[in-house]
This record gives C-alpha cells, sequence and structure tokens, in this order.
C-alpha cells in the first residue's frame, strides 16, 4: 500500500520535470530566433592549410562580430547558418561585404562596416575557411 501512495507523487514530479523540460526547450527555441542570441552551435572539421590561414585572418578581422569559428555574437550573425549558403551567399558577397560593408537587412546587429584592411587575399582563404566548417555543419 505504501508503495501505491508514493507512486503518485513520483507521477506528479515527472509531468513537473517534462513541463519544466518542455518550457526551457521553448525558451532555448525562443533565444534561436531572437537575432541577438550569441554562440551558436558550430563543429569545426580538420581544415585544409588556405582554410587554417583564413580562420587565422578571421580571428583577427572577423570574429569580434561574427563569432571565433563563424558562430555569432551579440555585435554579429553566425555565418555559418544556412542564409549564407553558398547558393544565397556566394563568394562576391563575401568580397563585396569586406570592401564596402553591408547594410542591416536581414537581422538586427545594425550595418557591417567595410574592412578595407583586409587584403583581397586574406578574403579569399577567409571564404575557404567558411565554406569548409559551413560544410562540416550540413550547409552547402
Ligand atoms: C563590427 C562588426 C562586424 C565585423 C568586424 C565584420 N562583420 Fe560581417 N557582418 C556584420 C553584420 C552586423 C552583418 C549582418 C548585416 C545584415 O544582414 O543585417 C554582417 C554580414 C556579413 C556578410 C553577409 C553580407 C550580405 O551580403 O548579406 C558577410 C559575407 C560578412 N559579414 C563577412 C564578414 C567578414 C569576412 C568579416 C571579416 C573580414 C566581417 N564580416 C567582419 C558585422 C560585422
Amino acid at each position: 500500500m505504501a508503495s501505491q501512495k508514493s507512486a503518485k507523487p513520483a507521477k506528479l514530479s515527472t509531468i513537473v520535470v517534462t513541463a519544466i523540460t518542455v518550457a526551457v526547450a521553448i525558451g532555448i527555441w525562443f533565444t534561436g530566433q531572437n537575432s541577438h542570441a550569441a554562440g551558436i552551435e558550430v563543429k569545426v572539421p580538420e581544415l585544409s592549410g588556405i582554410a587554417q590561414a583564413g580562420q587565422r585572418s578571421f580571428a583577427k578581422n572577423c570574429a569580434q562580430c561574427h563569432g571565433p569559428i563563424g558562430n555569432g555574437t551579440k555585435t554579429g550573425p553566425p555565418l555559418i547558418h544556412i542564409i549564407y549558403e553558398p547558393g544565397h551567399h556566394g563568394d562576391a558577397a563575401f568580397y563585396r561585404a569586406v570592401a564596402t560593408g553591408t547594410r542591416q537587412h536581414h537581422w538586427k546587429f545594425g550595418d557591417m562596416p567595410p574592412q578595407p584592411h583586409v587584403k583581397r587575399v586574406e578574403v579569399q582563404a577567409i571564404i575557404k575557411f567558411v565554406r569548409e566548417v559551413q560544410r562540416n555543419n550540413g550547409i552547402n
């Protein structure tokens, strides 16, 4: 009998735990929808030599806004994101963004200022880095 009595509270606590889990999951989902959410999860593959050079250049010039591995920060969007798949934002978009900056249009972080100190050959390596990481995260 005693075991029957304790069965009820156990069930109730299961419901409570489930409810909390669902609430947290919804909360995380909402945070994901918020363009100001920093740092999405990104898996970095083994990088080619050029991509490694690109990663170093990215860390110096882009990471302050786009995150150390293109995962986004509070001041800039993740580039390892379906929006930036090659078919939607080809390599030209990268050269253009670095040379002339870009107006706020996909997110709510404000405009991207031009980065004229980053040479074209560096952008080329940065693109290689971004594309290799994108591919590793199912963005082709
Ligand atoms: C000061 C912050 C900042 C820095 C530094 C920065 N970006 Fe950005 N970048 C942004 C923001 C914000 C956006 C999003 C604009 C939007 O779509 O609303 C953006 C967008 C982009 C885009 C998409 C452009 C488009 O056509 O929509 C590319 C590509 C990009 N950045 C590459 C880079 C690279 C490469 C670097 C480093 C060389 C860099 N960014 C440095 C803030 C920054």
